[in-house]
C-alpha cells in the first residue's frame, strides 16, 4: 500500500517535470518570436506560432463567456476565427444566419464528431449527447415517447407534484420557522432535479432531496465527471490532459474513478429494472429506462451511456436557470409581482396543476428572459465533416471546430436593442387588447439558440418549462427567497458545459404573509 502510493508520487513528480518542460519550451519559442496578427489589439487574442492563442485562452479561463463575448460582440459578422495549439483552427459565432445554417439548413455538415469524442467521450460513451448518426437517431427516436403529452401531464402531475409537495416544501417550511439559512440553495435545486430526472427516466428514486442533505458517492463522482469534462473541452493546450490521461495522474486519475463509480450505479439500476421487468412480465412502468430494455437493445453498455446523458441533460439545466432566476426576481420586485398575480389567478382558474402551469405565460416570459441573459448551457459545438462556407462568408475547413455562442447571442444589441441588459420579461410579450392578458411571442430559436433548435433541438424543453413554472408556482406560492449577498455583489456566472452559479447561492427563507394559498 505505502509502496504503492510512493510509486504514485514518483509518477506524479516526473509528469509534472515533463509538463514543466513542455510549459517552457513553448513560453520560450512564443516569447522569441513575433505574433503573427496584426491586428492584435486588446481585444482580439495575440496569435503565436505553434501555440496559437493559448496565453489569451488560459488567462481568461475563469472569465471564458465574458471574454468571448467581448471579441463576438467587436467581430464584424459576429464571428471570429480561435487560433488554437498546433495549427488547430475553432471558429466561434454569434450570428443567427450562420446558426441556422449550422443547426438546420446543413445540419448534414456539422456533427458532433470525433474531436468531441475524444473530448467528453470517455464520460458520456455512445449517450445521445455525444453520439452521431443512426446512434443518435435510435436514441431520439425512443426517447421521444417520453416527452409526448400524455407523459409530460403525469410526470408534471405525479413525479414533480410529490417532490413538492413532500420533499421541497416541508424542508423550506422548516427553513423559514427557524430561520436558518441556506448557504447553497442552488443545491437544493439540483437536488430536487437529480431525484426528478432519476424518477422520470429510470423509475428510480435516489432520495437525494431529504432533510440530511445527504452527499452521495454517486453524485459527487457525476460532478466529478462533469467539471473534468468541461476543463478538458476549455483547455488552453488539450495536449496536457492528454498526457495526464496517459500517466493517470491528477485530475484525469479523479476523472478514471468518477467514471467507474457512476458506470457501477448505472449498471445496478439497469439490472433492478430488467430483473423487475422479468418479474411482472408487463411494462406499467413506462420511464425511458423500461423502453430501452424492452427493444431489441441488449447492449448493457450503451443503455448505461444513455442514463448518463440523461442525467446530464435534466439536471443541472434546470436547477442553473432556477438559481438565476430566483436571483433576478429578488432585485426586479415588479417582476416578482406580476408572477405572483398570475399563480394566484391561475391557481383559481385552473382545473389540475398541469392546466394551471400549462398557462402561466408571464412566469414562462420571465424563465425565457431569464435564460436569455444567463443561458444554462452557454455555448454548443459542432464539427465540419467537409469544407462549407458559412452564410456570413467565413471559411470552414473540413475537421475545424464551429461554436455558436449563446451567451453572447443573448447579451447583444443587435439582436435585442439597446435595452438588452435589462431583465424585461415583456419584450416576449404582447398584450392583447380586448381582454387585457399576455400573450406569449417567441422568438426564432436560431437567434436564441438556448434549447439549440433544428433536428437536435432539446427533447426536454417543454418538460423543463413545465419543470420549472411548477417549482416556481409551488415555491412562491409560499414562500420569498431572499438571497444572502453583499450589496452590489453579483453572482458569478461558470464556464463549465452547464453555467451554474459559481459557489451557489446563499438565501434565506421567507414565509410569505398569507396569499391566497391553495395548499
Ligand atoms: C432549462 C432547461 C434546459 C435547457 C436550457 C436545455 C438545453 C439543451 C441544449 C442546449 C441542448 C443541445 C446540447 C448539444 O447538443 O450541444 C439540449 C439537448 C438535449 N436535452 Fe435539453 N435542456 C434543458 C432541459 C432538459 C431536460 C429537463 C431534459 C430531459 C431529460 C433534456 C433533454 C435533452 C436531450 C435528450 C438532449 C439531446 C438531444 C439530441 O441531441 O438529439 N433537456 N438541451
Ligand atoms: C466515443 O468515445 C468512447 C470512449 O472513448 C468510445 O467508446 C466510442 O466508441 C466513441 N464513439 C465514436 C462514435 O467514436
Amino acid at each position: 500500500m505505502v509502496s504503492k502510493q510512493i510509486q504514485d508520487m514518483e509518477v506524479e513528480t516526473l509528469a509534472s517535470a515533463c509538463l514543466f518542460l513542455i510549459v517552457v519550451t513553448l513560453l520560450w519559442l512564443s516569447a522569441t518570436t513575433k505574433p503573427f496578427s496584426t491586428t492584435s489589439t486588446a481585444i482580439f487574442p495575440k496569435v503565436y506560432p505553434i501555440i496559437g492563442s493559448a496565453f489569451s485562452v488560459a488567462a481568461n479561463d475563469h472569465r471564458r463567456n465574458q471574454w468571448l463575448s467581448n471579441i463576438l460582440q467587436n467581430s464584424p459578422t459576429a464571428t471570429f476565427v480561435l487560433h488554437r495549439p498546433f495549427g488547430t483552427r475553432q471558429i466561434f459565432t454569434a450570428n443567427p444566419a450562420n446558426v441556422q445554417h449550422i443547426l438546420k439548413t446543413h445540419f448534414h455538415i456539422y456533427y458532433k464528431g470525433p474531436t468531441l469524442n475524444s473530448t467528453v467521450g470517455d464520460f458520456l460513451g455512445n449517450g445521445i449527447f455525444n453520439a452521431d448518426g443512426d446512434k443518435w437517431k435510435f436514441q431520439r427516436q425512443h426517447s421521444s415517447h417520453e416527452f409526448n403529452t400524455r407523459s409530460l401531464r403525469k410526470f408534471v402531475e405525479t413525479v414533480v407534484d410529490d417532490e413538492l409537495s413532500n420533499r421541497l416544501i416541508p424542508i423550506l417550511s422548516h427553513a423559514s420557522k427557524t430561520q436558518t439559512t441556506f448557504h447553497d440553495f442552488q443545491d437544493i435545486l439540483q437536488r430536487f432535479t437529480f431525484d426528478n430526472i432519476c424518477r422520470i427516466a429510470f423509475g428510480y428514486d435516489p432520495e437525494y432531496l431529504i432533510p440530511s442533505l445527504p452527499e452521495t458517492e454517486f453524485v459527487k463522482a457525476f460532478n466529478d465527471g462533469t467539471e473534468i469534462c468541461s476543463w478538458r473541452l476549455n483547455a488552453a493546450v488539450p495536449l496536457f490532459w492528454k498526457i495526464k490521461k496517459l500517466l493517470n495522474i491528477g485530475s484525469e486519475k479523479r476523472l478514471r474513478v468518477a467514471i467507474s463509480q457512476v458506470r457501477d450505479l448505472a449498471t445496478k439500476i439497469i439490472r433492478e429494472k430488467k430483473q423487475e421487468l422479468k418479474e411482472k412480465n408487463t411494462l406499467e412502468s413506462v420511464d425511458l429506462l423500461s423502453r430501452f430494455l424492452s427493444t431489441s437493445l441488449s447492449d448493457e453498455a450503451l443503455v448505461s451511456d444513455i442514463i448518463v446523458s440523461f442525467i446530464l441533460a435534466g439536471r443541472d439545466t434546470t436547477s442553473a436557470a432556477l438559481t438565476w432566476f430566483f436571483w433576478l426576481l429578488s432585485k426586479h420586485p415588479h417582476v416578482e409581482k406580476e408572477v405572483l398575480k398570475e399563480i394566484d389567478e391561475k391557481s383559481e382558474t385552473s382545473a389540475s396543476a398541469y392546466d394551471e402551469v400549462k398557462n402561466m405565460v408571464y412566469t414562462h416570459a420571465a424563465l425565457c428572459e431569464s435564460m436569455r441573459l444567463y443561458p444554462p448551457v452557454p455555448a454548443g459545438r459542432k464539427e465540419a465533416s467537409n469544407d462549407d462556407v458559412l452564410p456570413d462568408g467565413t471559411f470552414v475547413k473540413k475537421g475545424t471546430g464551429v461554436v455558436f455562442h449563446t451567451y453572447t447571442m443573448g447579451r447583444s444589441e443587435k439582436i435585442w436593442g439597446p435595452d438588452w441588459a435589462e431583465f424585461r420579461p415583456e419584450r416576449w410579450l404582447n398584450r392583447v387588447q380586448e381582454d387585457d392578458k399576455w400573450k406569449f411571442k417567441g422568438v426564432d430559436p436560431f437567434t436564441y439558440p438556448v434549447f439549440l433548435a433544428g433536428p437536435r433541438v432539446c427533447l426536454g424543453k417543454e418538460m423543463a418549462f413545465l419543470q420549472m413554472k411548477t417549482m416556481v408556482a409551488g415555491i412562491m406560492r409560499q414562500f420569498k427567497v431572499v438571497p444572502v449577498v453583499a450589496n452590489g455583489a453579483e453572482p458569478e456566472y461558470t464556464s463549465a458545459l452547464t453555467s451554474l452559479v459559481k459557489g451557489g447561492l446563499h438565501v434565506r427563507i421567507e414565509a410569505r404573509s398569507v396569499t391566497k394559498t391553495h395548499y
